[in-house]
């Protein structure tokens, strides 16, 4: 089997887990890190054997072995690597979200087609045995047509500080950090119907004047964002998400469908419980199926072995970019919204 050579962008917290994974799939090697801090680079030579490193990611691409990228900066910082990285010939893989901004994604989106590379971005949600449930009971067509769902990402108490919490590093707060699994779930779940237009609010009122963390009142992005979304297809969808609350939910991912309801709960869309729950009828009487029993699966293990595979047999990418395109499409009208008081906003799709 041939072993595919990587090269890693930004050495942090997340790129951790992948180092760690990859170090576990055959035929994956990671030969060389870039970072703008050296001594991050320095544990990512101890730590992982990665030999070559560079502190200009753009000397790194020069590397012709170098088959895929890691893209793993944060959220603000996606772009411009994944673009520059897909220019010099590589396959990328980045972490969720897939940027900050609607225009910075779109670039992202058109360079994976422009170039004829794989770009997959990290919803790693999408290999938990309750997301592949759930959209095997939606593909068995068990819902019908589904024209209304709730989705949420929510925490009572989860605001993570650090470069999450600045406007120039993360762009985002909440909705790009933990909603981007909750309107990727339901987009994937939906079948990917456009959106088009979309109300909504943000705020940051109570990371700013929380009691529990003082290094919190720093937070410059939203910690929470709450957005209404109409489709082309008739659907709409409310989409809920915060890093803290004074609840204990927002009550959770639910879809309505014509022949029968789906509750999903994992991760971070969590909701009052967790796994499948469908919602129908039998013979006129109400009739739930409940499923709860789930091996316990390493998300990042099965999208990084999708990913690789994906590189090595030529495959397209396993999370198509322009499915999570969607997700910055709604994540940005929110903010467009709430910087207009809350009143709807028309969003575009962005095209080639
Ligand atoms: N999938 C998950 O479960 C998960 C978990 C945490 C974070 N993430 C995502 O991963 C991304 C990174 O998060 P993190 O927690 O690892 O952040 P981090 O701050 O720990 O790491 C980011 C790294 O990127 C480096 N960097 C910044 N700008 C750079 C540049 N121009 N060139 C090279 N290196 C640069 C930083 O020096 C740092 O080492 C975020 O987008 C976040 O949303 C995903």
């Amino acid at each position: 089997m041939r072993t595919v050579k990587l090269g890693l962008i930004g050495a942090g917290g997340i790129a951790q887990s992948h180092c760690g994974t990859l170090a576990n799939i055959d035929g994956a090697e990671i030969i060389a890190a870039a970072d703008l801090v050296p001594g991050n680079l320095e544990r990512a030579k101890e730590r992982w054997g990665i030999k070559n490193t560079f502190t200009d990611y753009n000397e790194m691409l020069k590397m012709d072995e170098i088959e895929a990228v890691y893209v793993c900066t944060p959220t603000g910082v996606h772009s411009a690597p994944t673009v520059a990285a897909l220019n010099a010939g590589k396959h990328v893989f980045c972490e969720k979200p897939m940027e900050a901004t609607l225009d910075a994604a779109a670039a992202m989106w058109r360079a994976s087609v422009e170039n004829d590379k794989i770009l997959m971005i990290g919803l790693k949600l999408r290999y938990s045995p309750q997301v592949i449930k759930a959209k095997e009971v939606v593909d068995a067509g068990t819902l019908g047509d589904i024209y209304y769902v709730e989705t949420v990402a929510d925490r009572r108490r989860g605001n993570p500080g650090g470069s999450f919490i600045r406007k120039a590093t993360a762009g985002l707060g909440a909705s790009a950090d933990i909603g981007v699994y909750a309107l990727d779930t339901a987009l994937y779940l939906m079948g990917h119907p456009k959106p088009v237009a979309v109300s909504g609010i943000t705020s940051n009122y109570l990371s700013l004047h929380n009691n529990w963390n003082p290094a919190l009142r720093e937070t410059e992005v939203e910690d929470f964002g709450v957005g209404w979304v109409v489709f082309d297809n008739g659907a709409r969808m409310v989409f809920k998400t915060c890093w803290c609350m004074n609840m204990d939910s927002l009550g959770g991912t639910i879809f309505l469908g014509k022949k029968a309801g789906l509750r999903v709960g994992v991760g971070e869309v969590r909701g009052p419980q967790n796994g499948v729950r469908v919602y129908g009828d039998k013979n006129g009487e109400i009739h739930d199926e409940t499923y709860t029993e789930f091996k316990s699966v390493n998300v990042f293990h099965e999208e990084d072995s999708a990913f690789i595979d994906a590189v090595r047999e030529g495959k397209p990418s396993p999370i198509d970019p322009y499915g999570v395109l969607l997700t910055n499409v709604i994540i940005q009208g929110v903010i467009d919204s709430s910087e207009a008081d809350g009143r709807e906003v028309e969003v575009t799709v962005p095209t080639l």
